[in-house]
């Protein structure tokens, strides 16, 4: 059975050009509840720590340097069948493939800078959400 959690975050960019209204507002629409949420700037060590899982990948560094560039939000969000909805919600990691209507669609500018991130299966949106929240800051 699918979980009914998920985690996200508000990339450096969306933030920066003021999209994160925009954006949570997306994401209540679409009937998710916030269960946790801050707005924090990672610093290089800890980005390079939450996306250690891409650190063969060539694009590893850009991604860390990126990340840790500007405030985010990092948020678990709770709904049945969270982890695949949310995924549809904000569309193709290249925005140039994100479908009409989603956040990527809406808010992302290139595949580096696309405005959210959502965690691809249950297990990693525990992981994910444990990296930034303790358990008395859930509701
Ligand atoms: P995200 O869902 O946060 O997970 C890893 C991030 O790496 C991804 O979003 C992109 O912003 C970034 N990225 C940069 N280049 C690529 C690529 N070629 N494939 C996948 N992700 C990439």
């Amino acid at each position: 059975m699918a979980g009914n959690r998920t985690f996200t975050m508000i990339k450096p960019d969306a933030v920066g050009n003021n999209h994160t209204g925009h954006i949570i507002a997306k994401i209540s629409e679409a009937g998710f509840r916030i269960v946790a949420m801050k707005y924090l700037r990672l610093t290089p060590e800890r980005a390079g720590e939450f996306y250690a899982v891409h650190s063969a990948r060539p694009f590893y560094k850009d991604l860390v340097k990126y990340m840790s560039s500007g405030p985010i939000v990092a948020a678990i969000l709770e709904k049945d069948n969270a982890v695949e909805d949310f995924r549809k919600l904000i569309g193709a990691t290249d925005p140039a493939k994100a479908a009409p209507g989603t956040i990527r669609n809406l808010y992302a500018k290139s595949i580096d800078a696309n405005a959210v991130h959502g965690s691809d299966s249950d297990e990693n949106a525990a992981i994910e959400g444990n990296f930034f929240f303790s358990l008395t800051e859930r509701y």
